[in-house]
């Protein structure tokens, strides 16, 4: 193995420096790598991936939910299992095991020039984060950007201190929409698929972004079609269960594809070729 790529199979250490408590059973952890050569290694794209572990205990996929030019990366945990449960009896001064990035994110260099519409499900937020600070960076290079995102519960809503921030900007909507109406929330409500439909938006020059739940990225799918999206300007980020992250334990296929290392971001068009029958 070429000494340069040590770092991508082996897992580096990197401090825990802040926990956000975000929502019930939902935890954002901000890591310092301890070697700052080791961030430099660790150059991500968002919608790309890292494998986070714990010794002894195990190690599980996750999006980057920050911007890749912070020094500091963070990832936001649901928990659901072993190695999630375990990251939550963190504390700050901890140390986690990282390996990647992984994959290929969304492809913000192609997008480049056109309207940007982000729609994200629950814990399908991050890696639309870490795309959203990516594009409010160089917001000159993009057109205008539309954010839906979906939650099933008020409780549910993450990064709430972030929305001030995001809407200062021109040209930039966020709209939060929780699934039932409730007494706690006077915002939007409805699927994300309802505020879809709303937008108005030119869609030659369009690309849509999502990920979450596979029946979301379905309907939403269909959405931006009927906006007039192209399949080739959709692009989708899938969740597999997944082990090496590298393409050779074959855990997260589809067809011929790996979506460790083909994807986790496909476009609808790529998808169709992989899977006609589900698109
Ligand atoms: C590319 C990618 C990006 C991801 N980004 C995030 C993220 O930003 N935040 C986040 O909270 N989670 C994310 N996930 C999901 C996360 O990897 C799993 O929830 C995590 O691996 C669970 O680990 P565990 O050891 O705690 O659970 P386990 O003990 O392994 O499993 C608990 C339960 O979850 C199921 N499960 C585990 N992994 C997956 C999976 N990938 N898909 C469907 N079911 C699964 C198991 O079958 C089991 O029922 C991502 C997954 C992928 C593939
Ligand atoms: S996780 Fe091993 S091939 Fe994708």
């Amino acid at each position: 193995m070429p000494k340069s790529d040590r770092h991508t199979y082996k897992p580096v250490p990197a401090e825990v420096v802040r926990i956000i408590d975000e929502a019930p059973g939902i935890k954002t952890f901000r890591l310092r790598f301890e070697r700052p050569g080791d961030r430099k290694r660790f150059d991500f794209l968002p919608g790309q991936f890292g494998l986070f572990s714990l010794m002894g205990i195990g190690e599980a996929t996750f999006s980057m939910c920050s911007s890749p030019r912070e020094e500091e990366i963070e990832i936001s945990v649901r928990n659901v299992g072993n190695t999630t449960d375990a990251m939550f009896t963190m504390k700050k001064g901890d140390l986690i095991g990282v390996r990647g990035p992984y994959g290929k994110g969304f492809p913000l260099d192609v997008v480049k020039g056109k309207d940007v519409v982000i729609v994200a499900g629950g814990i399908g937020f991050p890696p639309l984060v870490s795309v959203l600070e990516y594009l409010l960076f160089r917001r000159k290079d993009y057109g205008k950007i539309w954010v839906i995102y979906g939650v099933k519960t008020v409780d549910d809503i993450v990064y709430r201190y972030k929305g001030p921030r995001w809407r200062k900007h021109k040209d930039v909507t966020i709209t939060t929409t929780v699934e039932k109406k409730c007494r706690e929330w006077n915002g939007c409500t409805g699927m994300v698929t309802d505020h879809i439909r709303k937008l108005k938006i030119n869609p030659a020059n369009t690309a849509g972004f999502s990920c979450g739940p596979p029946v979301m990225l379905k309907f939403v799918s269909e959405e931006f079609q009927k906006l007039g999206i192209e399949p080739e300007n959709i692009h989708l980020s899938l969740e597999r269960m997944m082990q090496c992250g590298i393409g050779k334990c074959g855990h997260c296929n589809i067809g011929d594809k790996y979506v460790c290392r083909d994807g986790p971001v496909f476009s609808l068009a790529e998808l169709r070729r992989m899977q006609e029958d589900v698109w």
